[in-house]
């Protein structure tokens, strides 16, 4: 199997998302619709009100005489390790027990009969604290060094020589905000203990596998007795990729402490407090150039805020360093990436997991230098980008396709109509008395694979029962990104069946074990192989079969429409079926994928880390109000490498979801916290997620046409997930012009706007 087919039925359809009906009806089941057992308990979490302070100890003797409450459980009863970090490195305890380290960190959980009981006696119990000083800003980290982990640095050539060298410099200084995932169902999970120590968890997760490990670690058990399911997550975002295994731990240890079901759903308040959000960055850069605009040097440094513990960190630095100089080919660089320690949430993975952060920093860049030149930044983008002129090659080694880059941004200038819109801007600037317009655009390269080479790999279980019917399960998690119709459609495709027959079902770490989470993009790249390879499997079985049974070459046996061909025998696939099961064949197999040649050096952050890029364009016209700073965005217009789509519909909502949200980040969502360290936005009324008055007047997408995939990608298909987010960048860019600043930080408020635009 190649992968490759030229008669596609069932792939490259758009059909329309396997749960759409149900999501719009209500029918769709998340895991609070579970039915409650009789005698469920529910849990709720004892939050910090301070954000540092040694913690001597709690009082939970008022909390534990209110009515309904059942147990109250600290750090004292965990009979495991009081640990949840994802890298298994230590130091992030589920509650906390000797020092508390951020406003609303977790250190206690009551358990009670109903919701409303846990919540209000865990609002009674109190702590016994020794008040520390916080240290709530990057500045403050980054002037003290508190890291969360080495400095991670790329360099190539001599940057010093490079830049003292250089025709002009710049330099400068700016930021980008954190972002909160806001997905629509909160952090859940429903733990139910059966017998002999078995536990069963309902997670809303994108890794059933590490609240499995997670839950293990706090119980001090063995994973095989917990088994974690997942039909559906109401969103993850990234929010639901570590967060919800300590969420799942949590009430895994309730369970087991009061031998019933409990579970716990958290408030959106709640939710917002002590959940991880996207890392805001500070940016310190110093560029070399010439007349041109082309880039000799760069120095720059990354400060990420990591909050209270490293959590993913590690990875969203990677693939920020990684992602920093984008579609360019720069010769010589520094690029210092360091992730802060400060007494805020634990920053987290957020859709594009670092790479938003990398982009923008070559944007500012190539914009600044343009301002210098009085060119444009669509000029210095192209001088510098990585091709024939430039060179092809990412700072660590792995080689861009500089004709993709260059066909996205053509067919993106194209369908923007960028000349005649450009001057159609200048016009109605020359005229209007208050309102300014401004046009933005955007290029991108998109690494895909974990930068965890051990997490690129996947399984998947298909089995075909005896009246043909198949049903399908792997290690990806659905989160409304249209992964499971997706894969399905990999394995009606394989057995030349409908994708009627293809029964999707939850996610479980008892049927498919030691997965990988549903992130990076990679759920269906990883995911669909792993099916393939099942299916393939099952499909070379079951033509032996056949070929036995008709006594004809195995080569002659065709798979289609339903049907099983050898010219001119013909019998349906579930006849096949059954004569595989009468002749005791088993129709059941397991299919495992690892993505090939990957490498990657810490030491020298060199190597070929990512299985392909993705390339995409984006242009924006955004128009501002010079009075109140309000803004809205009258087009966009998008084109995205999806090689060849395995399902445009889906592909073609992934990528304005994901440019709405990128939006949001960019102009509305804002976290504020006060002098305490108290975050004050926890709801949406004073956080603001895009709504839909928000989504672009005119709002057009195509995917890019005869996208070359390499042949090993599931299908010539890629991945679509996250880079589209990215493409929002087009949206500050116009602003800035728009507004006629030299830059703006981010998010650009409307109140931050007019700032800008009063101070010019
Ligand atoms: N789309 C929806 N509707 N909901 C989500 O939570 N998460 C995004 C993206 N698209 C998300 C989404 C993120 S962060 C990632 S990494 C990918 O989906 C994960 O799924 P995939 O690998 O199957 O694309
Ligand atoms: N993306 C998202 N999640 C991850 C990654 C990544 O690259 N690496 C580890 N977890
Ligand atoms: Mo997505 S941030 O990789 O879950």
């Amino acid at each position: 199997m190649d992968g490759m087919n030229d008669k596609l039925a069932v792939i490259g359809q758009s059909t329309r998302h396997d749960s759409a009906l149900a999501h719009c009806t209500g029918e769709a089941r998340f895991t609070d619709d579970i039915p409650e057992l009789p005698g469920t308990l529910h849990a709720a979490l004892v939050l910090s009100d301070i954000a540092h302070a040694r913690l001597h100890g709690l009082n939970t003797a008022t909390a534990a005489s209110m009515p309904g409450v059942v147990a109250i459980i600290g750090p004292q009863d965990i009979p495991g390790h009081n640990d949840v970090s994802p890298t298994h490195r230590g130091g992030e305890p589920l509650f906390a027990d000797t020092e508390i380290l951020h406003w609303g960190q977790a250190l206690a959980m009551v358990v009670a009969t109903s919701r409303d009981a846990a919540l209000l006696a865990a609002r009674a119990v109190t702590a016994e604290v020794e008040v520390l000083r916080p240290v709530l800003s990057v500045d403050e980290a980054l002037a003290a060094n508190d890291l969360l982990m080495a400095p991670m640095v790329m360099t190539t050539g001599d940057y010093a020589k490079a830049l003292a060298a250089s025709p002009h410099r710049l330099s400068g200084e700016f930021r980008c905000g954190g972002q909160e995932h806001f997905y629509l169902e909160g952090q859940i999970c429903l733990a139910i203990p059966g017998e002999d120590g078995d536990l069963a968890l309902h997670s809303s997760t994108q890794h059933p596998t590490e609240v499995q490990h997670i839950a293990a670690g706090i119980l001090g058990c063995d994973f095989n007795r917990i088994s974690v399911h997942v039909r559906r997550l109401g969103g993850g975002f990234g929010g639901k990729e570590s967060n919800a295994s300590w969420i799942g731990a949590a009430a895994a240890l309730a369970a087991v402490k009061t031998g019933r079901p409990v579970k716990l759903r958290l408030p959106r308040k709640t939710d917002m407090a002590v959940t991880g959000k996207r890392h805001p960055f500070l940016f310190r850069w110093d560029v070399g150039f010439d007349d041109t605009g082309r880039i000799l040097g760069l120095d720059a440094l990354m400060a990420a805020d990591g909050g209270h513990t490293l959590d993913l960190s590690t990875g969203v630095i990677f693939r920020a360093v990684t992602h920093a100089l984008n579609v360019m080919a720069v010769p010589d660089i520094r690029i210092d990436g360091r992730v802060l320690r400060t007494n805020t949430v634990s920053n987290t993975a957020f859709r594009g997991f670092g790479g938003p952060q990398g982009v923008v920093l070559s944007e500012e860049i190539i914009r600044r230098i343009a301002r210098a030149l009085g060119s444009t930044p669509e000029a210095v983008r192209e001088r510098n980008f990585a091709g024939e002129a430039n060179g092809s090659f990412t700072p660590y080694g792995q080689k861009l396709e500089g004709d993709l880059i260059s066909r996205v941004w053509a067919e993106t200038q194209d369908l923007s109509g960028w000349d005649a819109r450009r001057a159609a801007v200048d016009a109605f600037n020359a005229s209007h008395p208050y309102k300014r317009r401004g046009l933005g655009s955007f290029v991108l390269s998109f690494g895909i694979s974990f930068g965890v080479q051990a997490m690129n790999q996947a399984g998947a279980l298909v089995h075909v029962y005896a009246d043909g019917s198949i049903r399908l399960n792997h290690g990806g998690t659905e989160m409304g990104q249209g992964l499971f119709i997706k894969i399905a459609q990999v394995v009606a495709e394989t057995f030349g069946v409908p994708l009627s027959r293809v029964r999707i079902t939850a996610t479980s770490t008892a049927e498919v074990p030691n997965t990988s989470p549903t992130a990076a993009s990679t759920g269906t790249d990883l995911n669909g192989w792993a099916a393939r390879i099942a299916a393939g499997a099952l499909r070379e079985r079951m033509v032996k079969v056949a070929a036995e049974h008709w006594a004809v070459e195995e080569a002659e046996i065709e798979m289609v429409d339903d049907e099983v061909r050898a010219g001119n025998h013909r019998m349906s696939f579930g006849e096949l079926a059954k004569l595989c099961h009468a002749k005791r064949v088993s129709l059941s197999a397991t299919g495992h994928y690892k993505t090939p040649g990957l490498s990657w050096d810490p030491a020298t952050m060199r190597g070929e880390p990512f299985f392909y890029f993705t390339y995409a364009a984006a242009v924006a016209e955004m128009e501002v109000d010079t009075l109140t700073g309000e803004h809205r965005c009258l087009g966009a217009w998008l084109v995205e490498d999806c090689g060849r789509s395995l399902n445009p519909a889906v592909d073609l909502g992934q990528i304005e979801g994901a440019f709405v949200q990128g939006m949001g980040w960019l102009t509305s969502e804002e976290l504020f916290w006060d002098t305490q360290g108290r975050l004050r936005t926890l709801g949406p009324s004073t956080y603001k997620i895009p709504g839909s008055r928000d989504v672009p007047e005119v709002f057009e997408v195509r995917l890019l046409s005869d996208a070359p995939a390499r042949a090993d990608t599931i299908f010539r298909s890629k991945a679509v997930g996250e880079p589209p987010l990215m493409l929002a960048t087009c949206v500050w860019n116009a602003l800035i012009d728009a507004a006629g600043v030299e830059s703006l930080d981010m998010p650009v408020t409307p109140e931050r706007l007019l700032m800008a635009m009063n101070s010019k």
